[in-house]
């Protein structure tokens, strides 16, 4: 997961202990895509801790060279699948303004699920101490209250 963060050259790169760690106490709400025994994406999230039918995903990546063949989408699909019976009802990640890839990805998530899509202002620069972009709040499911 931190070799694909890494080689994106788009996301933040954790470090490697926080990969490893995430691996160790959020497998359930992450999923990684093998092909063969190589890992060529991964989806890190988790359960909102105030509200446990909201899964938040932190990360999402997928090798260059294995892009534009579904991989991000089956994942997100598989990882809600998993927690349905669970009762995650709702997904939340944060993008980019400039990360058309990451949009479409999300938008054709809500799409398939049939379940609305809506965005919102979270975290603006200014919130960040280093030169981090904005980061607008993406749902995709009802929202809560909604
Ligand atoms: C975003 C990313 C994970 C998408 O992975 P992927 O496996 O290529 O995505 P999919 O093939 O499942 O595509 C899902 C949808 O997004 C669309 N899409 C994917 N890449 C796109 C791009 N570069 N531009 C426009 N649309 C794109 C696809 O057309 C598809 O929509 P459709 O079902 O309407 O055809 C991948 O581009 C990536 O790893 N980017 C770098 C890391 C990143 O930006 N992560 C997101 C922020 S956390």
């Amino acid at each position: 997961m931190w070799e694909i963060a890494r080689d994106s050259q788009v996301l933040d790169v954790n470090s490697s202990y926080a990969y490893v760690l995430w691996g160790r106490d959020f497998s359930g709400t992450s999923i990684v895509a093998l092909d063969h025994d190589r890992v060529v994406g991964f989806v890190t999230g988790y359960r909102r801790p105030d509200r446990q039918d909201t899964l938040f995903v932190w990360q999402v990546a997928v090798d260059a060279d294995q892009r534009g063949k579904g991989v991000a989408g089956r994942m997100l699909d598989g990882v809600l699948d998993r927690l349905a019976t669970a009762g995650v009802v709702r997904l939340e990640t944060t993008i980019s303004p400039d990360n058309e890839a990451s949009q479409a990805l999300f938008t054709a998530l809500a799409r398939r699920r049939g379940v609305p899509i809506s965005t919102e202002e979270l975290f603006r620069p200014e919130h960040f101490p280093d030169s981090h972009e904005a980061e607008d709040l993406y749902t995709v499911g009802h929202r809560h209250g909604g």
